[in-house]
């Protein structure tokens, strides 16, 4: 599987050239390939904050990148760069409230930053470091790939419809994806008939994002109206929803694109799977539950206009653009480190005691 994910490897949105970071726009897909060269943190911070660059760890590789040029800039600056470097951080922190990896992105690059050898060079650490979170995300991705594959097999080996939501393939990691990378190979391993991709009001991730990867890669792929989606699985023969996480509690709750929490009662009511792919790098075994997690509400704009054109009513929006999913709602949360079936606190913390693969 790992060889077969690796040759069908086409799109990549995060590329690191020593010097600068260049960033998909993601804003202008599928209309525009235009590629950013960003060279200070400030402008990583700015990126992710614009959503140049979004989906969780994607938001924590690009933000470890930027560590790693306000470092560059702040020693060339001299005095007492490593203060200098920590407001960075919490600039590159303030960008996101929500996906959990880039606080967990920033804090390998600090903990890097305080195991430094006598006569190490703080630059070429950090750097290596990034890539390597780079690296082991790709890595992750591919492992995680097999287990949900493995699982939607358990059930059912013949091809199966399957619904999404939001965008989480390689325009969202570093590698293949999490629910996309499961979804992709199971393609490959002939166990799709076809994929539903919710369109993801109101950044449309899924129209946009989603739709295109899997076009480009040739994964028969349906759009839908996010509306759409219990009428489709009452009558399409869906049989599991795959989506990607941006914070999970130490209980198995899950916050994920504003959505998925309707699609998980939904799934539930039609007796359809629900499984949740997410790197270990997505669990925040800090917070208790779902309810501790920080709910971004994005500009309402979002919802009033369409290509900068007003179409709603003279009235105010409301864009919360995550929400959370209890554990109690969700199948399986898969993850680098293994397959947790019918999520509970005990479970995540078995799970997480166990050795990072990557
Ligand atoms: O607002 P976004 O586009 O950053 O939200 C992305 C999601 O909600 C994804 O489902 C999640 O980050 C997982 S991506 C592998």
């Amino acid at each position: 599987m790992r060889e077969r994910l690796l040759a069908a490897e086409k799109i990549k949105a995060i590329d690191w050239r020593g010097d600068t970071l260049h960033l998909l726009d993601q804003r202008l897909l599928p209309l525009e390939e235009r590629w950013l060269a960003y060279d200070s943190a400030a402008g990583v911070a700015q990126a992710i904050r614009d959503m140049v660059v979004r989906g969780a760890p994607a938001i924590g590789i690009a933000a470890a990148y930027g560590v790693v040029l306000g470092a560059r800039t702040r020693r060339a600056s001299g005095g007492d760069w490593r203060a200098g470097l920590e407001e960075d951080c919490q600039l590159l922190a303030a960008s996101r409230p929500t996906a959990v990896n880039l606080f967990w992105a920033l804090n390998r690059m600090r903990e890097r930053l305080e195991r430094l050898r006598e006569g190490e060079d703080a630059l070429a650490a950090l750097e290596a470091e990034a890539i390597g979170i780079h690296e082991s995300d790709r890595e992750a991705n591919l492992t995680m790939a097999q287990l949900g594959v493995d699982l939607i097999r358990k059930h059912q080996g013949s091809p199966q419809a399957l619904l999404t939501h939001c965008n989480t393939g390689a325009l969202a990691t570093g590698g293949f994806g999490t629910a996309l990378g499961v979804i992709r190979a199971a393609h490959l391993d002939g166990l799709v008939e076809r994929v539903y991709a919710d369109e993801t009001r109101p950044w449309l991730q899924g129209a946009r994002l989603t739709a295109w990867e899997l076009a480009e890669e040739c994964v028969p792929v349906t759009l839908n109206a996010d509306a759409a989606a219990a009428h489709l699985m009452k009558t399409r023969g869906i049989t599991w929803v795959i989506v990607g996480a941006d914070r999970i509690t130490a209980n198995g709750d899950v916050a994920n694109k504003i959505g998925t929490y309707q699609l998980a009662v939904v799934a539930m009511h039609h007796g359809v799977r629900f499984m949740v792919v997410a790197p270990s790098s997505t669990i925040d075994m800090s917070l208790e539950s779902g309810e501790d997690i920080p709910i971004e509400e994005r500009d309402g704009r979002e919802l009033l206009e369409v290509g900068g054109r007003r179409v709603a009513a003279e009235v105010e929006a409301v864009n919360p653009v995550f929400d959370v999913t209890p554990a109690d709602l969700i199948d399986a949360i898969v993850t680098e480190r293994g397959v947790v079936e019918r999520p509970t606190a005990e479970k995540l913390a078995e799970l997480m005691s166990r050795k990072r693969l990557h």
